[in-house]
């Protein structure tokens, strides 16, 4: 008897371990908020002020946007126009789809084959913005963001992305000087992430997108990165909260489907989710163990029919004499 619960335990620990290892990074998303790393408000110069012409340009002076072709929608031609009219200085790359095939075919022909694999153009869309970040450098801005004022102060630090909430970092505004360790890791992770899951959104999420960012963060700042090497994060309020924040956010994803909302909803509900998770694990342990481990050590006299129960097979069982018959004749 003791030795069952011993084994149930063992089993129960082991399934558990493993769980929260396959998931450890995710959880560690949940209390890590970067701000060791935050670019503080107090370091940016104002709008207009003065000081910004003190500080570093350590990332080159481009701007990087994606789209499928040159023929961008009306509703995104407002927010794109906005960055292009602040930074006349700034060289504006666009990368169509053809543009960012060509690109990778010349620079990084390795991940051709994995780039043309991906089941959604999304994929293509979020892998070419890290390594045209590697690559170039430069500051990649999604679509749907627009300016609000001169992106010049965040050029002076060698790698930043933009925080979001509840949890991770998110890949629609990022800079970089090129060569940063950070993308380096990040195009280099690409091909192993590179699986499918349930829904198509999460496939997105995970294998491309700010939660294969958000997890590639937390294993690169787990080596301690120091100096130039750090990643520097852009919290809300930087970013596009105030009238001297950065970015404008605009409505209109164009690639988010239903999913999106069970995603979100499931965000909000983390902690909720998490108890009913361990309330269904237990209980599915719990009727394992009521079921198939209990009723083993309750019937039957003590140890000899207990151990032939487990070692015959069913269709001996006809009834339980003639299973214990059996069981004397062969002991
Ligand atoms: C650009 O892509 C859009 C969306 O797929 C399409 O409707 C449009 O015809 C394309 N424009 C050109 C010039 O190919």
């Amino acid at each position: 008897m003791r030795k069952n619960i011993i084994i149930f335990l063992v089993v129960t620990c082991a399934v558990l371990g493993f769980a929260v290892h396959s998931v450890w990074t995710l959880l560690t998303l949940l209390f890590v908020d970067g701000s060791e790393d935050a670019i503080s408000r107090a370091e940016l110069p104002a709008p207009n002020s003065g000081a910004i012409s003190e500080v570093p340009q350590l990332i080159p002076k481009i701007i990087h946007q994606t789209y499928i072709n040159e023929s961008i929608p009306a509703h995104w031609k407002g927010p794109q126009q906005s960055c292009i009219d602040l930074h006349p200085d700034y060289e504006y790359k666009l990368w169509t789809d053809k543009k960012a095939r060509e690109f990778i075919a010349a620079e990084y022909p390795w991940f051709l084959e994995t780039f043309d694999g991906y089941p959604y153009p999304i994929q293509r869309a979020d892998t070419i913005r890290y390594f045209v970040l590697h690559h170039f450098g430069g500051i990649y801005i999604d679509l749907d963001d627009g300016c609000n004022r001169k992106l010049d102060p965040l050029l002076a630090y060698p790698a930043w992305v933009r925080r979001t909430k509840p949890t991770g970092i998110s890949n629609d505004a990022m800079g970089a000087v090129p060569r940063h360790p950070f993308f380096l890791k990040t195009i280099d992770s690409l091909p192993e992430y590179n699986r499918k899951w349930i829904m198509p959104y999460i496939t997105v999420m995970a294998s491309t997108g700010p939660l294969f960012l958000s997890i590639i963060w937390r294993h690169y700042n787990n080596l301690k990165p120091e100096g130039d090497a750090r990643l520097r994060i852009l919290f809300p309020d930087e970013y596009n909260n105030h009238p001297w924040s950065f970015f404008t956010h605009h409505l209109g994803n164009s690639w988010h489907n239903n999913d999106v909302k069970i995603i979100f909803w499931m965000a909000q509900h983390w902690i909720l989710i998490t108890f009913l998770g361990f309330v269904i694990g237990f209980s599915i342990l719990g009727c394992i163990y009521t079921l198939m481990i209990k009723p083993r050590q309750q019937n039957g006299p003590p140890s000899k029919s207990r151990f032939s129960y487990v070692r015959l097979p069913f269709y001996r069982r006809v009834s339980q004499k003639e299973f214990e018959l059996d069981d004397r004749h062969k002991v």
